[in-house]
């Protein structure tokens, strides 16, 4: 048996062990998605949105990419925000990234990574925003945790610049943004920033929209 017959044998063993337990567990999940929250998250393994959080199928909406970016020409990720903030009507986004993430370490060095450089230049360019500060730490582990955490800021920033979260702000004074960074050491996540409304970002960001606009 390879890897993913297992992965299937154990996904039976999963929903047998959910019905024994609940026997309208299904029925209730097929009918209903009213989560709560966006979770935008890292790709890493590690760091599954229901599990660190103790929530249920249904409870959160996820996207997941390396380094938790909010890049504002990123289909994917607009597509999940809008669809997330506008028909599920989310109370809370939350970007979660974690210390000790690859996708930072790996735009901390001036190695070539082929397609991934065109990604993890949206960290460096975080880092250059913050060079003084992070050129003064000299502990390598310790520089590359606050670059996670200067990251997060950044994309909860990024969340607020989009005309998604703007209309949404002026429709309905929702969603609050959220940043949190989560420890693989201890499985505690910290809240490093919350955002929830204009007054939070440069004038220069704000959108004036007009009574009926419809694009995005
Ligand atoms: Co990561």
């Amino acid at each position: 048996m390879n890897e993913y017959e297992k992965l299937l044998l154990q996904n039976k063993a999963w929903a047998k062990e959910r019905l024994d337990i609940d026997p309208d567990y299904f029925n209730r999940q097929a009918h209903v998605q009213k989560p709560e929250f966006l979770w935008i998250g890292c790709s890493d393994s590690r760091v599954p949105a229901n599990e660190v959080t103790n929530t249920q199928p249904g409870e959160i909406f996820v996207h997941r990419n390396v380094a938790n970016l909010v890049v504002n020409t990123d289909l994917n990720m607009l597509s999940v925000l809008k669809f997330a903030v506008e028909v599920l009507e989310i109370k809370h986004v939350i970007v979660s990234g974690h210390y000790g993430c690859g996708g930072i370490k790996a735009a901390m060095t001036n190695n070539h990574y082929g397609l991934l450089n065109k990604w993890l230049r949206n960290i460096k360019d975080v880092y250059r925003l913050h060079s003084d500060e992070l050129i003064a730490i000299e502990d390598n582990e310790i520089r590359t945790n606050r670059l996670v955490e200067l990251n997060i800021i950044e994309q909860v920033y990024n969340l607020a610049k989009t005309s998604i979260i703007q209309k949404s702000w002026a429709k309905n004074q929702s969603p609050i943004l959220h940043g949190s960074v989560y420890s693989l050491e201890n499985g505690i996540m910290n809240d490093l920033i919350t955002l929830d409304s204009l007054s939070s970002i440069p004038d220069v960001y704000r959108f004036n929209f007009d009574e009926d606009e419809t694009d995005d």
